[in-house]
């Protein structure tokens, strides 16, 4: 269980995060997937990441620093349409700088939307992660939006899509920000990789 939880810097230079002196986990997906309002469901707190029904809305590396141990960080999601291609540049290097070069980044947590047939666009940013290294898991958010058979049936097709990118099965998780489905399995996993 989380305990303690606070904000310590935002930036959006991968460079200038802090010293990476300790455990790091961080949330990633598609703009307005739920990753900010997945940070407050299991830090057990209502606005440390700011959150929007507009997708958009974090913009930068977000730190949270979690029981005086480990960082949580909040990132910006990816294909949001409505930024200029010179802003969207900026972020997908920003980020992509982030993930292949933070050295003590020890899991990578990768929204989707459980609502959705798998998408190209989720399907295409896993595979790039699965070509850098980066230490995926996957997140499926929103499940309380529909019944569990819809869920379950999106779980499974998304799933087989990754067989073609991963030899195993990566690590999955379905929740809900909105009824804290997912919240203890979640954050026991979380808490385990940071131990390590
Ligand atoms: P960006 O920062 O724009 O990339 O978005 P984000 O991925 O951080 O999404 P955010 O947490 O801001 O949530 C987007 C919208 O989805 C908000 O209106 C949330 O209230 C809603 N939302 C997030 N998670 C859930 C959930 O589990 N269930 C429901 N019903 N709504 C959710
Ligand atoms: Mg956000």
């Amino acid at each position: 269980m989380i305990k303690k939880a606070s904000f310590v810097i935002s930036n959006n230079n991968p460079g200038k995060c802090p010293n990476p002196d300790r455990a790091e986990i961080a949330f990633i997906g598609r703009s307005n997937v739920g990753k900010s309002s997945l940070i407050n469901m299991i830090t057990g707190t209502r606005d440390l990441a700011k959150t929007s029904a507009k997708p958009g809305k974090t913009q930068l590396i977000n730190h949270f620093m979690i029981d005086d141990r480990w960082y949580l960080v909040d990132l910006p999601g990816y294909g949001f349409a409505k930024v200029n291609k010179k802003v969207k540049d900026g972020w997908e290097a920003m980020i992509s700088t982030y993930l292949t070069k933070r050295e003590n980044l020890c899991g990578v947590f990768i929204l989707i939307d459980s609502r959705l047939e798998p998408q190209g666009i989720d399907l295409e940013f896993l595979a790039w992660c699965g070509s850098e290294g980066v230490p995926s898991v996957l997140v499926f958010t929103k499940a309380d939006k529909q019944s569990k058979a819809k869920t379950d049936l999106n779980v499974k097709a998304f799933l087989k899509k990754t067989k073609e990118i991963f030899e195993e099965e990566p690590d999955y998780f379905v929740t809900s920000a909105e009824n804290t489905t997912g919240k203890a399995e979640l954050v026991q996993f979380i808490e385990e990789l940071v131990k390590e």
